[in-house]
């Protein structure tokens, strides 16, 4: 590397060589240069790119401690958007219900005879909820827990005690208020305002990209969730970018291209990175050989390691690596990886949608993250992590496992089924949220000054929130 580049990787801004606002990039291969080795290539969606530079002024921190901007997401976003309240694998027989929380609001997503429904969670008597905690469950009828009303699952009202003390209580009129429900990739989406575009088109991108990506036939392996000391954005954030590898998880260098992850942008609810594996970060001091690639992308249980993984003449660490973990996942979940290319089985792909969702397509990390305020604090969040795995498309979809829940102050590591390499990795990233919110309040500069092309995704979302609340 020469002294040049070197400067522009860790050095002070001010060289702009020329170049327009969000033009430059780090030097070296970038995404599509590495995928086009591949031996399975990628499939088109993933050899596109769409970037598109969106300003460079800072975005205000009020936007993370204030009360008032917070009570206006409530009001503006998230009684306005789709958003997921649950996996089928929650919901998977009659009777079985799932209870989501957003702010004030909980909803009670239902499998009846007539198809998935969802209602106000609150019962038409006094108000108490129908179902007073958030997680799966199941049940024939929904009663209420206080004085007893019940209604059928679909939301008839079927029973009231004392009957004769309430001749104006009209069943007719006592049906239990419905919230809207959409279906994509096996996921149960909710949407509290009546006049919402339909969720198809609200996803805008995402099914066409996800066209050969079956997110249905998908289970969740592992569910884990933490608190955070944060408003939701600082952690949905920290999640959409690859500048703080670096910093924050120095150990994944060998085997990353951190600084030369894709970023794009595409419509309101969709943008997307893409950071290709089996290659060295342009931070270390001199790139990874082939086999010393392979071993850094070894991650957890390292019995498996054998000659499969040597890397043979003319061979790259991706394809190495993609042949062995395609092999070892197909037989593992009992699944036909053969039609997926080399960067589908090991790259880290990952889209988010607005405003909460965070999902990876990829096989070998397959997440979905999950985001929300807890309660009414702008100050706290919950961040949900859910494995999904495939599963044989005619075969039974496997039950949901409870949530295994971290303590704040614990680590990762006390989720069971987590890979402790990768709680090392959410540890590292959860660990800098408090400091993150705490400086909000505690800063002079009262602004983030974002990275023009790495943290672009931070911007997109920030810009799509205004368009939210500037709708009156
Ligand atoms: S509040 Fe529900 S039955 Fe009384
Ligand atoms: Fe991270």
């Amino acid at each position: 590397m020469n002294a040049h580049n070197k400067n522009i990787l860790n050095g002070l801004p001010g060289d702009d060589r020329g170049l327009a606002p969000g033009e430059a990039r780090c030097p070296g291969r970038t995404v599509q240069d590495i995928i086009a080795t591949d031996l399975h290539p990628a499939p088109d969606v993933l050899k596109q790119q769409s970037y598109r530079y969106l300003g460079s002024e800072d975005v205000p921190f009020a936007r993370y401690t204030g009360k008032e901007f917070f009570a206006a997401e409530l009001e503006q976003v998230w009684s306005k958007v789709w958003q997921w309240a649950c996996r089928l694998e929650h919901i998977p027989q009659v009777g079985d219900y799932y209870v989501y929380e957003i702010g004030p609001y909980s909803i009670l997503v239902v499998n009846t005879p007539k198809g998935i429904k969802a209602y106000h969670n609150s019962c038409l008597h006094r108000g108490t909820k129908l179902k007073p905690e958030e997680g799966m469950g199941s049940s024939d009828q929904l009663r209420c827990p206080f004085h007893g009303w019940t209604w059928s699952l679909e939301g008839e009202l079927v029973s009231v005690p004392c009957a004769w003390d309430f001749p104006h209580a009209k069943p007719e009129e006592f049906k239990l208020p419905e919230v809207r429900v959409g279906l994509w990739g096996g996921f149960v989406f909710i949407n509290l305002d009546e006049n919402a575009e339909n969720l198809e088109s609200y996803l805008q991108e995402l099914p066409e990209h996800f066209k050969d990506w079956d997110m249905e036939h998908r289970f969740t392996e592992l569910h884990v969730a933490k608190e955070l000391p944060c408003n939701w954005k600082a952690a949905v954030e920290a999640f959409l970018e690859a500048y703080h590898v670096i910093e924050t998880h120095p150990q994944l260098l060998p085997g990353t291209n951190d600084a030369n992850v894709q970023y794009d942008t595409y419509s309101q609810h969709i943008t997307r990175f893409y950071s290709a594996s089996g290659t060295s970060s342009p931070h270390l001091e001199r790139p990874l050989s082939e086999q010393e690639l392979v071993d850094a992308m070894l991650i957890g249980d390292r019995s498996m390691v054998n000659d499969e993984l040597q890397v043979r003449e003319g061979e790259t660490a991706r394809i190495v690596m993609a042949r062995f973990l395609r092999k070892l996942m197909g037989e593992k979940y009992q699944v036909d990886l053969d039609h997926f290319s080399d960067a589908e089985i090991i790259d880290t792909i990952e889209y988010h949608v607005f405003p909460n969702m965070v999902l990876f397509p990829g096989l070998s990390l397959p997440m979905v993250y999950r985001f929300r305020p807890l309660g009414c604090d702008p100050d706290r969040s919950l961040f949900e992590i859910l494995f999904l795995r495939p599963f044989a498309p005619g075969t039974e979809r496997p039950e949901a496992p409870e949530v295994a829940m971290v303590k704040e102050e614990e680590s990762y590591a006390v989720a069971e089924g987590l890979d402790p390499y990768l709680a090392h990795v959410y540890d590292q990233d959860t660990s800098n949220m408090r400091a993150q919110q705490q400086g909000f309040k505690a800063a002079k500069k009262q602004g983030e000054t974002l990275g023009n092309y790495q943290e672009v995704r931070i911007r997109h979302f920030h810009k799509v929130l205004d368009g939210y609340l500037q709708q009156s």
